[in-house]
């Protein structure tokens, strides 16, 4: 889809339709409204009148042949009250938008952007919003529809403008280029996606981007002494890999502060012997979008070229309920040394990022962040709501990521990791034991479970388990994968 800047006085732009946001007010017939009303002639005015134009958040109202125009149709967009407008607003309207003209099988539109936002700021977000609503989860139906959006102007900018829209439209393709990355991965089926295909996909990618990658075999993986991502791989045939993707700055320093980014890829879940449930279990495919997340930040990374080294570890393998499966009970040495009584093989993904993150801090990372569909647990707490964050004993990294989550409009709520939590995974027979004794807290027992391996080393953990996925479609976004915190992780190491 091709986005380009126009700064033509947009009565005389010749499109399908032409978008514009609609402020939510005593009267919503406001500045660029207002013009738009005079143009047409005192319509909207007259909409607004009636109740059918009141600017409420996404609320659409769809004129035809509006006179005064060259647009074939004028689309309002509800965008809620002006002083609580942001990012995250825009970014869903121009989605929404997009999404149900396609509908109507528009090829093409006009977004006319306005608002308190600064400049590029704006200009990101919508871009972000067309593209990331652009994203469709048919690869595999062979009657795709062939409607299509061809191109998308953005329009409404002043002249002097042009540089800093300019700005924010290329970082807003990046970004949401890389987010749509991780998704088509999330998407796939685990009959097409195992451990040695998503290690494919990130050689590719990293040879694209300029990126330096290492994919660690099952060999490699033995002869580093993973036992804990082992133990989850041996249940089935497929062999586990351990992706590495580095960026590396024009100028880095020696000395200076790297930052590991940890994905759990787990590229189907069965539960392992303590199987899950039949009913829900094909969704386990999005088990690896942590890995996938991670994976799409570094793709961004290599565009936006930050002045700080970045480390990508991503263990990958599935999880089966094979013959040669780990049982509960089993005891495995991690790559750190550490001994875990495994006592339900459900919680796994726990068990690789272990070895991921004591393999990041071996490559020399002095900071951490991981991303896991972890527990079901934080679905209970959070609903698919907010990301579930936890940190280690240094709250400025934390602080620093729920800067970058507010910043981005992705939501985010910290969750407590008392020390009387960590009591719940001291193991009876070995060191640790990877599910919690006490009742409860399931989300936070996992966290404490990964930062014993992180130790010393500022840590944050993300459990995306109730944000990766939509379950339903939204109307600026569709069914299935999000690509959750990867605007915010891409936030986060631009602003180191
Ligand atoms: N992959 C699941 C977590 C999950 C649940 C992701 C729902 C997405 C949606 C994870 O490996 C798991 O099974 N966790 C267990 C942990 C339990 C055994 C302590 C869970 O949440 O039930
Ligand atoms: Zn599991
Ligand atoms: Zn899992």
């Amino acid at each position: 889809m091709q986005i380009t800047l126009e700064t033509k006085p947009y009565a005389s732009l010749e499109t399908d339709a032409l978008v514009t946001p609609v402020f939510e007010g005593d009267d919503p017939v406001q500045g660029r409204v207002a013009e738009l009303d005079q143009l047409t002639g005192g319509l909207l005015k007259k909409l607004a009148a009636s109740g059918e134009l009141t600017g409420k958040t996404l609320e659409f109202t769809l004129l035809h042949t509006p006179a005064g125009l060259k647009a074939r149709r004028l689309l309002l967009v509800g965008a809620g009250k002006k002083d609580q407008f942001n990012v995250a607003t825009l970014r869903k309207i121009a989605g929404a938008a997009l999404r149900s003209l396609k509908a109507k099988s528009v090829s093409n539109f006009a977004f006319l952007a306005g608002g308190t936002l600064p400049v590029a700021d704006g200009s990101q977000a919508i871009v972000e919003g067309l593209l990331t609503g652009d994203f469709e989860t048919d690869k595999y139906k062979t009657d795709k529809k062939d409607k299509k959006i061809e191109s998308v102007l953005l329009a409404g900018f002043p002249e002097n403008a042009a540089e800093e829209a300019q700005k924010g439209m290329s970082r807003g393709r990046i970004i949401a280029e890389s987010q749509n990355f991780a998704r088509d991965l999330i998407n796939e089926p685990s009959n097409k996606l195992t451990p040695r295909v998503l290690a494919e996909k990130a050689q590719a990618m990293a040879k694209d981007a300029g990126l330096s990658v290492d994919v660690l075999d099952e060999k490699k993986i033995a002869d580093l002494k993973m036992g804990a991502l082992l133990s989850v791989a041996q249940g089935g045939p497929e062999p586990p890999r351990m992706i590495v993707v580095t960026y590396t700055p024009a100028n880095a320093k020696p000395g200076a502060p790297v930052i590991g980014l940890v994905g759990k890829a787990v590229t189907f879940d069965t539960g392992g012997i303590s199987i899950k449930p039949a009913d829900g279990m094909e969704k386990m495919k999005y088990d690896m979008a942590g890995g996938a997340t991670m994976l799409g930040t570094m793709r961004a990374l290599a565009a936006l070229k930050p002045n700080v080294k970045v480390i990508c570890v991503v263990p990958a393998t599935e999880n089966m309920p094979g013959g040669t499966a780990q049982k509960p009970g089993d005891i495995q040495t991690a790559m750190s040394g550490k001994t875990i009584e495994v006592l339900n093989t459900d919680a796994e993904g726990r068990l690789i990022l272990a070895d991921a993150i004591t393999y990041a801090k071996q490559l020399g990372v002095t900071h951490i962040v991981d991303a896991a569909t972890l527990t079901g647990a934080i679905v209970v707490a959070l609903a698919n709501i907010n990301v579930g964050v936890f940190g280690s004993a240094d709250q400025s990294w934390t602080d620093k990521l729920l800067t970058s989550a507010k910043a981005t409009g992705e939501k985010m709520w910290q969750m407590p990791m008392d020390d009387e939590y960590r009591e719940f995974i001291k193991g009876s027979f070995a060191d640790i034991q990877n599910i919690g004794s006490g009742k409860g807290g399931g989300s936070i027992t996992g966290a404490w479970f990964i930062r014993e391996f992180a130790g010393d080393t500022p840590w944050i953990h993300l459990d995306i388990a109730g944000t990766a996925w939509n379950d339903d479609a939204k109307p600026w976004l569709a069914k299935g994968p999000t690509g959750v915190a990867l605007r915010t992780l891409v936030h986060l190491v631009l602003s180191q």
